[in-house]
């Protein structure tokens, strides 16, 4: 397994350009099913879920092909295999986001069940209700679930938590259903609006995305378009969050500032002056040490989960005392294990993590256990002494374009290491 070999304390400056978003690609390249003509997708992000999206897709006989700036073509047409096997749905969790499209558009799917993974149970318990609710009859069988309908119809559904692709799932539903289904306490994530507006750009008819009532009116068929992915906001607050804790000064290209307010926030607080224009975002500690910060995640508009690891990196070597409150997820420390074996004094009380600042990280040699965890550790390793070794950082791929070497655009020294 590569590793990433970091050798800690440069402080990092320049620029570089934010990638699209991999929570919106993801939904987007499923969405694909949808539709009765070819579409196009830019901006898509080169990354490891991607390639396994669309290799999903051509298992089902849609035609995908892609040029090297992975501008994306898709033609489902005609989808004889409308089933999403094991193999594929065991490295990456979102492959039940066909589910959806597959029984909308074709009356029939048959999707393995995602296990957990190393941040919580994840169920998809909302996901299955959604679709009975709409008529379908769907059972678990043999570790699948086996989704059947004439056509679904619409349904008022009331979700009982939070859940970013059990609205995204329900939504792409709901486009071909009979009637009008409403989304109540839907999720308001920008990755859930540029989802929608790919939708309604190939003809879906959706109001108040980003809002917690989503209302879909089905239609008959959806055809084709060309749609650009929106910037991703996670990988654009950990690099943020990077320049932070190396005292440093980046600017990053390509980015949509006005979807992360609440890092920003809590940047501010830790001492960072930040700037903003309509695609770019810059921050300057001025070399500084970031103050302690206390976040608590929450869905969107709150604080993200998927920024906590890094903000737990970032407590590690701040100025004070601050707590992480971790709501979405029940297993979502795992990265605090492996900080304090670089020297973090973190405490774990249930779900908050009381994290007192140190001077500074020693480098050791650390394990990556889930996408953010690893990039918390990454940032770590860029503010530690010494040379730390990231192992198991195909986590990383999953989520970062070329993270290494948008990093030594920023003056980082840092390097991978096959096995
Ligand atoms: C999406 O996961 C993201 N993934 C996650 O990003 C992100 O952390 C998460 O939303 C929360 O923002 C994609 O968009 C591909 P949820 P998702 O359904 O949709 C419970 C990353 O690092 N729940 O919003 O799977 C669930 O257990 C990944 O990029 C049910 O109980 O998350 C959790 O506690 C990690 N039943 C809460 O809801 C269900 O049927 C929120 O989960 C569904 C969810």
């Amino acid at each position: 397994m590569d590793k990433l070999l970091i050798k800690g304390g440069v402080r990092l400056s320049g620029e570089i350009s934010i990638s699209g978003a991999k929570n919106a690609a993801l939904p987007i390249l499923a969405g694909t099913l949808l539709a009765s003509e070819p579409v196009t997708i830019s901006n898509v992000p080169h990354l490891k879920d991607v390639a396994t999206t669309i290799t999903l897709l051509q298992s089902m006989g849609v035609e995908v092909t892609f040029d090297d700036r992975l501008n994306v073509e898709a033609d489902a047409r005609n989808v004889p295999v409308r089933r999403a096997p094991y193999e594929l749905v065991k490295t990456m969790r979102a492959s039940i986001l066909v589910l959806g499209p597959l029984l909308t558009r074709f009356g029939e799917a048959d999707v393995s069940l995602p296990g957990g993974c190393a941040i919580g149970a994840r169920p998809v318990n909302l996901h299955v209700q959604g679709l009975q609710a709409m008529g379908a009859k769907v059972t678990v069988e043999n570790g699948f679930i086996k989704a059947r309908t004439r056509r679904l119809k619409a349904a008022h559904i009331v979700f009982d938590t939070v859940t970013v692709t059990g609205t995204e799932n329900l939504m792409m539903a709901a486009a071909l259903a009979d009637g009008e289904t409403v989304l109540e306490n839907a999720a308001r994530e920008p990755e859930v609006i540029d989802l929608a507006s790919f939708m309604i750009a190939m003809g879906a008819k959706i109001s108040g995305a980003g809002t917690s009532t989503v209302r879909i009116e089905g239609v008959e068929s959806l055809g084709g378009t060309s749609y650009e992915v929106l910037p991703d906001r996670i990988e654009t607050g950990t690099y943020l969050v990077a320049a932070a804790m190396t005292g440093g000064r980046i600017r990053l290209k390509r980015a949509a500032p006005k979807d992360l307010e609440a890092v920003l926030i809590k940047l501010g607080e830790a001492g960072a002056e930040i700037k903003t224009g309509k695609d770019w975002v810059e921050l300057d500690m001025h070399g500084k040490r970031p103050r302690a910060v206390s976040i608590k995640t929450l869905p969107y508009p709150g604080f993200p989960t998927d920024m906590q690891a890094q903000f737990c990196a970032m407590n590690s070597i701040a100025d004070g005392v601050g707590t992480i409150t971790e709501t979405i997820f029940e297993n979502r420390f795992q990265h605090v294990l492996e900080l304090q074996r670089m020297g973090a004094n973190i405490r774990i009380e249930g779900n908050v993590a009381v994290c007192t600042g140190v001077d500074k990280l020693t480098a050791a040699p650390v394990m990556a256990t889930d996408l953010r965890a690893s990039a918390g550790l990454v940032l770590a390793g860029l503010a530690a002494e010494g040379d730390t070794l990231v192992d198991r950082i195909y986590h990383v791929d999953r989520g970062y374009e070329r993270i290494e070497e948008k990093l030594r655009q920023l003056g980082a020294e840092i390097r991978r290491v096959p096995r």
